[in-house]
C-alpha cells in the first residue's frame, strides 16, 4: 500500500461538498507505454496550460453503498460515471470508506468537446483534487505539504497524464536520474525565467473523436518491435530537456519538442497493429512552420498529442511576430486555433 493512503482504512465517511478547477497539459517529453499498475515505462515531462480547464464539483454523501452520477455541462454521462466508479471500485483496499458514498459529480469544460483537446488530464485531476480534498476533510491533522503529491499519486491511477496536471508551470513524471522524480506521482520543475511564459497556440486539424484511444495505444507498446529502444530515447529527451529548460535554451528544447511529436506518432505507425492519427494538413502544418524557422530564424516549434493537431509552441518574447503567422498562414489548414500559454496550475473555486 502507498504511504500516501495508508491511513485512511478506519475512516466512516461524512457529508462533504469540494470544487476545482483543473488544467489540461501539454507533454514535451512523452508518456507513452505503461509497467504494473498505472506506472509509466518511461519519465515524462509537461507544460501545464492556462486557458483549457474543467472545472468540476464532487459532493459526497453517506449511502449504503458506492453509487456515481456525473453530469458533463448539465448532461448525465453514464460512460463518464461508470469509468469513476470503476476507478473508485479500484481504490477500495486503500479507501475502504469509499465503498459507503453517494458521490454526484457536475463537470464543465472551457474548451468544447470536438477541439481534439483531450479532456482526461484537466477531467481526472479536477477530479482526483475533490477526492483529496475529501480525505483532508477526514483526516485534517494530515500535513498540508502532502496535499499534491496525494492528488498528483491519485490522478496518476485515474490517468497517467493527468498526475502532472496539478502543479503550474513545468511538471515531471516517472523514475529519472533527478532523485526527486517518481514513477508513483509528478513533481513540479523550475525553469529559466526566459521559458517561464511558453505559449501553445493549439492548430485544431481535426476534432473528431480519434478511432485508437491513448489508452489502447498505450497498450500497443506492450508488443513493439521499437519499445525499449523508445524508451531509452524518451529517457534520454527527458534529460536533455530538464537541462535545457533550465538554461533557457529554447533550441534545444523545440529540436526535443517536435523529435518526441514524431516519435510519438512514428510508434503508431510501426506498431504491431499500424495506424495513424496523422491528416494530410498535420504534415502541411509542419513544414510550414520548419520553413517559416528557415526564412526568419525565430523560435516556433510543433509538438503533438495523441491526434492530428498541432500545438504551436515559442516564448512570450516573440509572440507579436509568431501569433501573427499563425493566424495568417498556418491557420487555413485548421478548424480553429486555441491560443493557451503556460499556466499556474489548479484552485480551488
Ligand atoms: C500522448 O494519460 O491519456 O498524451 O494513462 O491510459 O489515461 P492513460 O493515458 P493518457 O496518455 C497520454 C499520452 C500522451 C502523452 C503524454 O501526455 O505524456
Amino acid at each position: 500500500m502507498s504511504q500516501l493512503l495508508s491511513h485512511f482504512q478506519d475512516l466512516e465517511p461524512t457529508s462533504f461538498e469540494s470544487s476545482w478547477k483543473s488544467p489540461a497539459n501539454i507533454a514535451f517529453v512523452k508518456y507513452w507505454g505503461k509497467k504494473g499498475h498505472q506506472l509509466p515505462a518511461n519519465p515524462s515531462l509537461s507544460m501545464t496550460l492556462n486557458e483549457c480547464t474543467t472545472t468540476t464539483k464532487t459532493k459526497f454523501t453517506p449511502a449504503e453503498k458506492l453509487s456515481v452520477s456525473l453530469k458533463l455541462e448539465g448532461k448525465t454521462e453514464e460512460k463518464f460515471a461508470l469509468k469513476i466508479h470503476n476507478y473508485l471500485e479500484s481504490l477500495l483496499t486503500e479507501l475502504p470508506f469509499l465503498n459507503k458514498l453517494q458521490i454526484e459529480i457536475e463537470t464543465s469544460n472551457t474548451f468544447p468537446h470536438g477541439t481534439g483537446i483531450a479532456s482526461s488530464a484537466s477531467g481526472l485531476s479536477a477530479f482526483a483534487l475533490t477526492l483529496t480534498d475529501y480525505l483532508k476533510h477526514l483526516r485534517p491533522e494530515e500535513d498540508e505539504s502532502i496535499f499534491l503529491k496525494r492528488a498528483s499519486f491519485l490522478a496518476r491511477l485515474a490517468s497517467g497524464s493527468a498526475c502532472r496536471s496539478v502543479y503550474g508551470g513545468f511538471a515531471c513524471w516517472g523514475d529519472s536520474e533527478m532523485s526527486e522524480t517518481t514513477d508513483k506521482y509528478a513533481t513540479a520543475l523550475s525553469v529559466h525565467p526566459e521559458l517561464a511564459h511558453l505559449h501553445d497556440s493549439v492548430l485544431v486539424v481535426s476534432g473528431k473523436e480519434k478511432n485508437v484511444s491513448s489508452t489502447a495505444g498505450h497498450g500497443r507498446m506492450g508488443e513493439h518491435f521499437f519499445a525499449n529502444a523508445r524508451y531509452a530515447q524518451a529517457k534520454y529527451h527527458f534529460t536533455k530537456c530538464v537541462a535545457a529548460l533550465k538554461a533557457g535554451d529554447m533550441e534545444a528544447v523545440g529540436e526535443i519538442l517536435e523529435a518526441e511529436a514524431l516519435s510519438l506518432h512514428a510508434m503508431m505507425l510501426t506498431s504491431p497493429q499500424v495506424y495513424t492519427l496523422l491528416k494530410p494538413n498535420t504534415i502541411a502544418a509542419m513544414e510550414r512552420i520548419w520553413a517559416f524557422r528557415r526564412e526568419t530564424k525565430l523560435p516556433l516549434y510543433f509538438t503533438l498529442d495523441a491526434g492530428p493537431n498541432l500545438h504551436l509552441i515559442y516564448p512570450d518574447q516573440f509572440q507579436h511576430k509568431i501569433a501573427t503567422f499563425i493566424n495568417h498562414e498556418l491557420s487555413p489548414l485548421g478548424e480553429k486555433i486555441i491560443h493557451d500559454k503556460v499556466g499556474e496550475g489548479p484552485s480551488r473555486c
